[in-house]
């Protein structure tokens, strides 16, 4: 039997063939089944094979040389690349399964443990410890402890402008821990589909489909979402990221948010509103408050402290309708008996203390020269190029030249030492996508910044020269 017959390609899926085709590859990958160096079938094998034309095999092929799982190799074909090394886990949520070693990291996602405030977490933590009594050592409520509760619903309301109740909060492992949650709890309202950002976080997409809903994308424009696309799809939940779009970096307009929510209403439909990076607003203006504070009834508010403190924690909330409360706890206590009681009680002694917000203003601080940093290199090395949206959170989307092909620019960059992502893989349709990349820009030192795109522009100017004008879209 042909290693190959591991890949296995469904029309009925929904899901575009290249993308199944590239999911096993870096599945069996990830697993170890496919080792490093490991010489993968020509495309036109594979393609005759799976019964598939042999542009999607080249067009997956391309994706994980891009990506760095795969590297071509002169004469002698396609290889599992020699420096990936097997995650211990398939990741689900994740971004993280295999990475090459190079100087610049600019993924977005990853951790940022230089600017942790291991000071003050400490302090919270100890104080936590020292505070606790022998009830806080029992299994925790299962939606958080009473005295982070009232914190958050304290903070929510100041910070995000959420419109809540401490009864309405509830503690949860990250915001994936709030979405399996909802996924679970949505099919018994009668939902099967759920209407998502497009281009999305596409690992929530996966997700979503893994779970048995299907995403129903929606095109996502300079306002944000379209919320006229979103009414014809007959969804009655949606998943949106408001503050700023994950990845273009959209904040959702007045007028968007006001037709999303009377859509809501009217449909009898449910809103998820990921603020993943709402408290690190970079512009000087006012930033944009949470959705939720619209339609308190409608909006189900979920934040997290993977942008402002560290994924690590696996620590985030929720600001629920109170309609879903119980639905929401009953499938957690068939799931999980709470999070982590400490966890809960020291960011609870952060909040209160103040060194949450001095935290987050120093971070601000210290992104706003990265960003401007990347800013510069952008408009310096990157000729055409252009980063859309607001400054906010730790990544940007840097939007290319139509002629600029996504995949070689990544591989080109690799092989200057610069692990970059392309923002291809966030659409439904990568095929039909414009150009871009989504750049991390709050790992590397300011001065890197300007080092790392300019070895970024490199691998572009080596792009074949445009036939006509340089368009931009
Ligand atoms: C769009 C989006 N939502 C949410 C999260 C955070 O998820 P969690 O709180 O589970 O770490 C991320 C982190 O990468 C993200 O990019």
């Amino acid at each position: 039997m042909a290693w190959h017959a591991l890949i296995d390609v469904s029309r009925e899926s929904g899901e575009p063939l290249t993308a199944q085709i590239q999911g096993t590859i870096k599945a069996e990958i990830s697993t170890g089944v496919l080792r490093p160096g490991t010489r993968l079938p020509s495309s036109r094998q594979l393609a005759e094979d799976l019964g598939v034309s042999r542009s999607v095999v080249v067009e997956a092929y391309g994706q994980l040389i891009a990506e760095g799982y795969l590297e071509a190799v002169q004469g002698s074909g396609t290889r599992v690349a020699a420096h990936v090394t097997p995650a211990p886990a398939v990741p689900t949520l994740l971004d993280n399964g295999v990475a090459p070693q190079v100087r610049w990291d600019l993924r977005t996602g990853t951790a940022q443990g230089a600017d942790f405030p291991h000071r003050e977490w400490l302090a919270a933590y100890q104080r936590a410890l020292q505070s606790a009594d022998p009830y806080d050592l029992d299994y925790p409520p299962l939606s958080g402890s009473g005295e982070l509760r009232e914190e958050l619903a304290q903070y929510l309301g100041r910070a995000r402008g959420v419109r809540t109740t401490p009864g309405q909060v509830m503690a949860v492992s990250g915001f994936a821990q709030a979405l399996a949650l909802l996924c679970t709890v949505l099919p018994g309202l009668g939902i099967d589909h759920i209407a998502m950002e497009d281009p999305c976080h596409h690992r929530q997409r996966q997700f979503i489909q893994e779970v048995g809903l299907r995403p129903r994308p929606v095109p996502v424009d300079e306002e944000g979402i379209d919320v006229a696309a979103l009414a014809r799809t007959g969804a009655r939940a949606v998943l949106v990221t408001p503050a700023h779009q994950f990845p273009t970096g959209a904040t959702l307009s007045g007028p968007r948010r006001e037709a999303l929510v009377r859509w809501a209403r009217e449909h009898d439909a449910w809103i998820i509103e990921d603020d993943y990076d709402g408290d690190l607003w970079l512009e000087r203006g006012a930033r944009p408050a949470a959705l939720q504070r619209l339609a308190p009834e409608r909006v189900v508010y979920g934040g997290t402290v993977s942008k402002s403190l560290a994924p690590g924690l696996r620590f985030g909330w929720l600001a629920v309708p109170p309609q879903l409360i119980g639905p929401l706890e009953r499938v957690r206590s068939q799931r999980d008996l709470g999070s982590d009681i400490f966890t809960q009680l020291a960011f609870a002694e952060l909040l209160r203390s103040g060194h949450f917000d001095r935290h987050l203003r120093r971070q601000r601080a210290r992104y706003r020269v990265r960003r401007a940093a990347l800013d510069q290199a952008v408009r310096r090395y990157l000729p055409g190029a252009r980063i859309t949206g607001a400054a906010a959170g730790l990544h940007a989307y840097v939007r290319l030249p139509h002629r600029v092909d996504e995949n070689a620019l990544v591989t080109r960059a690799l092989g200057r030492s610069v692990l970059v992502r392309g923002g291809r893989p966030h659409h439904a349709h990568p095929e039909r996508a414009a150009p871009a990349l989504v750049v991390g820009y709050t790992a590397v030192p300011r001065t890197g910044i300007a080092e790392a795109v300019r070895a970024l522009g490199g691998a572009y100017e080596r792009q074949p020269a445009a036939a006509g004008p340089m368009r931009c879209a």
